[in-house]
């Protein structure tokens, strides 16, 4: 059985667990440690090589880690949630070098993506199916007949003079404690604006909230029918370990 280990750095908590590459079961507990003050990089790295050490990984075993920003040619390049010293930040380089093996980073809401298209709620869906994740931001992930479009970030488009995620990520429910019904006309807006521009098949939804989904997918009026990931809250640790062999870009 071939395995890796997926570790999904978010903006309250670091998360880890060993994959099965075959089936994306979880073969160990999942290690979540909260998010350092700030998440600076040296204060994320010591959190990441913690969580390895409590996996007992062994030396020639694959880790793939996601992050909540853009990813592009192995360098972070935007920090909403996160350290300003992320925003052009050779990640890959960093953590291959701290880690002592190649690692590589992804957007969070990507490796989501590409574990629902591989092995879960995405799987075999002809077209552009959207995946969002809501949690502290808004995380998406467009996947055209199964294939990964990275750092589409629809978390950042402005919808009435502010940002999607502020109004509309499970944070912002948080926060403002909003109800259920509330919280799900903020979401209508957001999804009928997506799916305005984009007129996807499918959505799926991920982040914590989404086990609880039957809470307020039944309140969110769009015309795109609205699923939960199958792998809930685990699917970035699981698209992480999945993308942790392929070749970066
Ligand atoms: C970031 C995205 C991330 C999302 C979910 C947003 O604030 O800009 O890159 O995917 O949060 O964590």
């Amino acid at each position: 059985m071939s395995s890796a280990l997926g570790i999904d750095v978010g903006g309250t908590g670091i998360k880890g667990a060993r994959v099965d590459l075959a089936t994306g079961e979880l073969l160990s507990d999942r290690v979540k440690i909260a998010t350092p003050e700030g998440a600076h990089p040296p204060d994320v790295l010591d959190v990441v090589q913690n969580i390895v050490s409590t996996l007992e990984h062994t030396g020639n075993e694959p880790i793939g880690v996601c992050f909540p920003a853009v990813v592009t040619h192995g360098r972070t390049r935007s920090a909403s949630n996160v350290s300003q010293e992320w925003l052009d930040f050779p990640a890959d380089d960093y953590l291959t070098e701290e880690l002592g093996q190649t690692i590589r980073m992804v957007n969070d809401a990507d490796a989501a993506g590409f574990a629902e298209a591989t092995l879960g709620a995405a799987h075999g869906v002809d077209g552009l199916v959207i995946l969002t994740t809501l949690g502290t931001g808004i995380g998406s992930a467009f996947l055209m007949d199964g294939v990964l479009v990275p750092n589409s970030e629809l978390g950042l488009l402005e919808i009435d003079g502010e940002l999607a995620e502020k109004r509309a990520a499970n944070s912002a429910r948080e926060r403002e404690g909003l109800s259920f019904e509330e919280w799900a006309t903020r979401l209508t807006r957001f999804y009928t604006h997506v799916e305005t521009l984009f007129s996807p098949e499918l959505f799926v939804v991920g982040g914590g909230v989404s086990s609880s989904h039957d809470k307020f997918f039944p309140l969110v009026q769009a015309r795109t029918p609205l699923v939960p990931a199958r792998f809930l809250n685990n699917s970035g640790i699981i698209g992480s370990a999945l993308l942790a062999t392929r070749p970066g870009d």
